[in-house]
């Protein structure tokens, strides 16, 4: 198990979402965006949460030979509590459920025995009122930009009522707290994101699937400050 740094709590982070990566040199790819990730989003698909299947553990134990960032890892699983122990033995520094699969308490009490930074996600059209009994308990609140399972959709600004919400109830009780976006987020829409209180941008396409990744999360982190 892996305690890489997260950095400081509430400041600017891009985080690179592999998925939209050449997987067949995926350690390559990780390596090349390096000098602008903060942290390093890995997006987990169980063919059941969402319609759609990515990678496992193998594939983070493999990817930490060639990264030394936090992993940021995004379970879009419908049994998350079942694997997070193989997500830490292969290296995962932070793991982020689903509210939608039903009660978070027992993924939330066994990510934080394990080691693990904690995170919550909400699904667009999941309220505010879903994960706000839950803020004190973790580290990081994912508020979806997109539904989840796939990249390269568009971003939905729709969200941004919510993030303000999270923000503000963040600010409000002085909760060391990450807010997180992922979903369409690229050098037009991270400043809309920010402006709304989002400290922590995940982009897939908008980095992975330019001609020159390492150039496009330099801007996407310039166009968010
Ligand atoms: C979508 C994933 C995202 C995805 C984002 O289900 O959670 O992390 O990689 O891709 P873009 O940035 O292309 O919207
Ligand atoms: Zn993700």
């Amino acid at each position: 198990m892996s305690a890489h740094p997260c950095g400081e709590v509430g400041s600017l982070r891009v985080a690179p979402s592999i998925l939209s990566a050449d997987f067949g040199r995926l350690g390559a790819c990780v390596a090349e965006v390096d000098a602008e990730s903060d942290w390093l989003h890995v997006d987990v698909m169980d063919g059941h949460f969402v319609p759609n299947v990515s990678l496992g553990p193998p594939v983070v134990a493999s990817l930490r030979r060639y990264s030394e960032r936090f992993f940021d890892c995004h379970l879009m699983m419908s049994e998350p509590a079942r694997y997070l122990e193989a997500f830490a033995r292969a290296g995962a520094d932070g793991c982020t459920v689903h509210v939608e699969v039903g009660a978070p308490d027992e993924a939330i009490e066994r990510a934080r025995a394990l080691g693990l930074r904690v995170g919550l996600a909400a699904n667009p059209d999941t309220p505010f009122g879903a994960v706000e009994p839950y803020l004190e308990r973790i580290d990081l609140l994912l508020l979806m930009t997109v539904f989840p399972g796939f990249g390269g959709q568009s971003f939905m600004g729709e969200v941004m009522d919510k993030v303000a919400l999270a923000r503000a109830a963040i600010d409000e009780r002085g909760l060391a707290l990450d807010l997180e976006v992922d979903g369409g987020i690229d050098p037009e829409t991270a400043p809309i994101a920010v402006a709304a209180g989002a400290n922590v941008l995940v982009a897939g396409s908008a980095i992975f699937a330019r001609p020159d990744p390492l150039a496009a999360a330099r801007a996407l982190r310039a166009a968010a400050r």
